[in-house]
C-alpha cells in the first residue's frame, strides 16, 4: 500500500498535512507529536514585512467552529530565514510556505527571497488577503487577478506551487482554473468563511474588526462540496481543508475528489488529530483494498 501523494515534482509521504496558522512554523507542537510523520507542514503565512496582527481578541469559539482575526500576524520573510528556516530545513515531512501580500508583487518579492534563503518543498499562495490595488478585493475573488499572481509566481520558482481558494466568492470552480491556466501544480480549498458573532448583552461585535474567518467542523459540508465541485473543475490535484477533526472527514474529502488533505483548526482540540486521521485512512486502504490514495476517491457511488 502506497500512502504517498505528489504534487508538483514534490513527493509527500502520506496525504495528511496541518494546515496554515494552525501550526506555528511547527516547533510550537513539537512536544505533542511526531512532525515528521505527517504528511505535509503548511506554515503560517509569511509577508514581505513582518506584521503585528489585529486587536485582540481575534479568536472566538463558536458552535462547532471558530471565528479568527489574526490579520497575517508573522515575523516577515527576513527573519522567517533566520529563524524559521533552520528547523524547517531539517524536517522529513514536506514543509510548504503559505505566502501573502497586500499586492501582487508582494508574493513575487517573498517567493524570490525564500527561493535564494529558504529553499524548501514549495508555496501556498493565499490568495485570501485584501488587495490594496485593487480597492481591498481579495485578489483570489477575481479570476483575472489570480491568474497574473500565479503566473508571476511560477516564473520565479520550480517548485510545486499550490493556489489556496477562499469560500468566499460564488464560482471557486473558475478561480481554481485561473490558477490552472497559469500554471498552479495544484490548489488547496478552501481558506475560512467570513462569519460575525455578536456580544448580545455588550451590544456589539465579539471580535475588533467585527469579521472574521470561520473554520471549524461547522464549515466541513461546504469544503466537501467544494472539493467534489473543484476537482471536477480541473485536472491538477484539489488538497480539501475545512473542518477536518478525524479520518471519516478526511475520507468524506478523498472520496469528493481531494487527493490530500490539510488539518486546521482541529489541532487546537487535539494536537495527534493528523496522526489518528493518517492511521485512519490507512485502515480504510486496507478494508477497500486500495493500493494508493486516489483509488478512494473511484469508490464514491
Ligand atoms: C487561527 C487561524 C489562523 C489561520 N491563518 C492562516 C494563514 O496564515 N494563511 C492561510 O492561508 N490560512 C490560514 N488559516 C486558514 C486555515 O489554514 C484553513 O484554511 C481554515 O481554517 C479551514 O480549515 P479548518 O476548518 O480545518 O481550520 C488560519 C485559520 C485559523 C483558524
Amino acid at each position: 500500500m502506497d500512502l504517498s501523494v505528489t504534487i508538483g515534482r514534490t513527493t509527500v509521504q502520506n496525504p495528511v498535512g496541518v494546515a496554515s496558522g494552525t501550526f506555528g512554523y511547527g516547533s510550537e507542537y513539537e512536544q505533542l507529536i511526531d512532525i515528521d510523520s505527517i504528511g505535509a507542514l503548511y506554515t503560517k503565512a509569511v509577508t514581505c514585512t513582518p506584521r503585528p496582527g489585529n486587536e485582540i481578541p481575534r479568536i472566538v469559539e463558536t458552535t462547532a467552529g471558530l471565528l479568527n482575526s489574526i490579520g497575517l500576524a508573522n515575523v516577515g520573510q527576513e527573519r522567517f530565514v533566520t529563524e524559521k528556516f533552520p528547523s524547517l530545513r531539517q524536517r522529513a515531512c514536506a514543509v510548504f510556505v503559505n505566502v501573502a501580500g497586500d499586492v501582487e508583487d508582494d508574493y513575487v518579492r517573498t517567493v524570490e527571497y525564500l527561493e535564494e534563503h529558504a529553499p524548501l518543498s514549495g508555496y501556498e499562495l493565499n490568495v485570501s488577503c485584501p488587495n490594496v490595488k485593487a480597492g481591498g478585493l481579495a485578489i483570489g475573488t477575481n479570476p483575472q487577478l489570480v491568474e497574473q499572481v500565479t503566473a508571476r509566481v511560477r516564473a520565479a520558482t520550480d517548485r510545486p506551487v499550490i493556489v489556496k481558494l477562499t469560500p468566499n466568492v460564488t464560482d471557486p470552480a473558475e478561480i481554481a482554473r485561473a490558477a490552472e491556466t497559469a500554471g498552479a501544480d495544484a490548489i488547496s480549498c478552501m481558506n475560512t468563511l467570513v462569519g460575525m458573532a455578536i456580544d448580545v448583552e455588550q451590544l456589539k461585535a465579539v471580535l475588533p474588526g467585527k469579521t472574521g474567518g470561520l473554520s471549524g467542523p461547522a464549515v466541513r459540508p461546504i469544503g466537501v462540496a467544494l472539493a467534489y465541485r473543484v476537482s471536477r473543475a480541473v485536472g491538477i490535484p484539489l488538497i480539501g481543508i475545512g473542518g477536518i477533526d478525524g479520518p471519516d472527514a478526511a475520507l468524506q474529502y478523498l472520496l469528493a475528489g481531494a487527493v490530500a488533505v490539510q488539518v486546521g483548526t482541529a489541532n487546537f482540540v487535539d494536537p495527534t488529530v493528523t496522526r489518528k486521521t493518517i492511521d485512519g485512512i490507512h485502515a480504510f486502504m486496507q478494508e477497500h483494498n486500495l493500493h494508493r490514495v486516489s483509488d478512494i476517491a473511484s469508490l464514491l457511488r
